[in-house]
């Protein structure tokens, strides 16, 4: 890998301030998604070495919390300041596992990075309350204590931000945390490990295991030492980890799949549904939670649409993450690429047109061409699932109750979109939408301020913004009396 600051690359876990192999030396190979080259190895560990990290994380809880927001505060900033510091390098590492645009991986490193920096802030700010007793004796006081060791385990579609959305909240408030990084994207992850090392933080306060993600989530989950687990990721592992975590009642976050409908009514700026359409399906190579996934546009302004809409997905310039001008990469394998494949036929079995797309990519590999898909029936799987590749179906709709049933139609409620300039159908709509984010006239609804979650199958919990600090407090009730 070609980045300056050699010192970054890590092929060992970080467990209690040191970095290690797994106990019987097994790895797992990580390549690059474009290239389908491999880059590197890391350990692959497993229930023993988890173990081990969740009880080092143990010994650290009493010191970590001891310490005042104030301190805790300053060592975030530093971890945030030398991201930054180094956010052409990690952004480097991310296309090189992940395969995103370079452009793609630079702000996310950024995006990731102002969890940090809100966290670090928000150390500072954990009030709690004081209630009138109904007797004149007594005094009643409301306190917010960290809840303990949290596990956190995160995807590769967001190699960084998703885990300093979880662990900033969590050490801002004085939990240790115990992380696992998804397999595909584990240097990313353990470059943020070398930079937590550099900041200061304690030995034990941040670890970092690479490895079997069945028995290291197993561990997680039943070990009753963790008191909180929170997990990005499929609706399907996040109910088994939720059922492996009522074992021990821990608290959890569920950060799970999506299914976004994008709507654009009659009134809406047609241009601006058009780019907020290509930044919400098309980023990340449509491998988001928040991707749309179901466009539905008003009869009236469908044509129009779908002509804008088809000239700006005839402009994006597939390929290697690295290469100038790029804005959709590789998906991530094999898998996901057979997926995108199963939805597009079976959605033209059904009767859907490719307006354009439709196939493999010249590159071949795990490269798919942006792709719409006109005059798709609702009985498709593309209408029922979560595709997570690039591909959008467009559908027709008359009225705003027909649209608004269509959208809440399915299990999952994470994001949604419309278009809309009318202030009554805005409110109306954005009521009525079951889903934790409602975005209207932008395809970009994530930032580090925002109480980012979904409802349904989605997910629980709120992660980002004054909210996301709340799952990681227990709440503790003083009764005084005799005053
Ligand atoms: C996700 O897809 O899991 C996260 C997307 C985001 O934070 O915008």
């Amino acid at each position: 890998m070609d980045i300056s600051n050699k010192s970054l690359i890590k092929d060992k876990c970080y467990i209690n301030g040191e970095w290690i192999n797994s106990y019987n030396k097994d790895i797992i190979e990580v390549n690059n998604p474009s290239t389908l080259k491999i880059i590197g190895k890391v350990p692959k560990c497993g229930k023993e070495e988890t173990k081990f990290a969740i009880s080092k994380a143990n010994e650290a809880w009493s010191g970590w919390k001891g310490k005042t927001a104030l301190e805790r505060s300053v060592l975030l900033k530093k971890w945030f300041y030398l991201i930054e510091k180094n956010k052409e390098d990690l952004a480097k590492i991310m296309t090189f596992e992940q395969g995103k645009p370079i452009a793609e991986s630079r702000a996310e490193i950024s995006y990731g990075a102002s969890f940090v920096e809100w966290f670090a802030e928000e150390a500072k700010r954990i009030y709690g309350d004081t209630i009138p007793d109904r007797f004149s004796d007594r005094r009643i006081i409301v306190l917010k204590q960290p809840i303990g060791i949290v596990a956190a385990i995160t995807p590769w579609n967001f190699p960084s931000s998703m885990i300093t959305r979880k662990c900033a909240p969590a050490l801002a408030v004085g939990c240790p945390v115990v992380i696992k990084p998804a397999s595909q994207t584990p240097f990313s992850a353990l470059a943020l490990g070398v930079l937590a090392e550099e900041a200061g933080f304690p030995k034990g306060v941040i670890n970092i295991i690479t490895g079997d993600a069945k028995e290291i989530g197993s561990e997680m989950s039943y070990n009753p030492i963790v008191r909180k687990l929170s997990f990005t990721g499929s609706t399907e592992v996040g109910k088994v980890l939720l059922s492996q975590c009522s074992s021990t009642v821990k608290k959890v976050s569920m950060e799970l799949g999506g299914h976004a409908p994008f709507i654009v009514f009659d009134d809406a700026n047609i241009d601006e549904a058009v780019t907020g359409a290509i930044q919400s399906k098309f980023r990340n190579t449509g491998q988001t939670c928040v991707c749309a996934n179901r466009l539905f546009v008003h009869e009236k302004v469908y044509d129009e649409f779908l002509k804008k809409f088809v000239k700006a997905v005839s402009e994006m310039e597939v390929g290697d993450g690295f290469t100038e001008g790029i804005v959709s990469g590789p998906l991530i394998d094999e898998y996901s690429l057979e997926k995108v494949k199963e939805h597009v036929q079976d959605a033209v079995n059904k009767g859907a047109k490719i307006a354009i797309g439709g196939e493999i990519h010249k590159l071949g590999g795990n490269f798919y061409l942006p792709t719409i898909l006109s005059d798709v029936s609702i009985k498709s799987k593309i209408t029922n699932e979560e595709t997570f590749g690039p591909v959008a179906p467009v559908y027709k709709f008359s009225k705003d109750e027909e649209v608004i049933k269509m959208a809440n139609d399915t299990p999952y409620g994470l994001a949604s979109y419309f278009y809309s300039r009318d202030i009554g159908r805005i409110w109306k709509v954005a009521e009525e939408l079951e889903y934790g984010i409602v975005s209207v006239n932008t395809g970009l609804p994530s930032k580090a301020e925002i109480p980012f979650g979904g409802v349904k199958e989605s997910g629980l919990g709120r992660e980002g913004s004054k909210y996301g600090i709340d799952d990681f407090l227990e709440i503790k009730y003083i009764q005084m009396a005799g005053i």
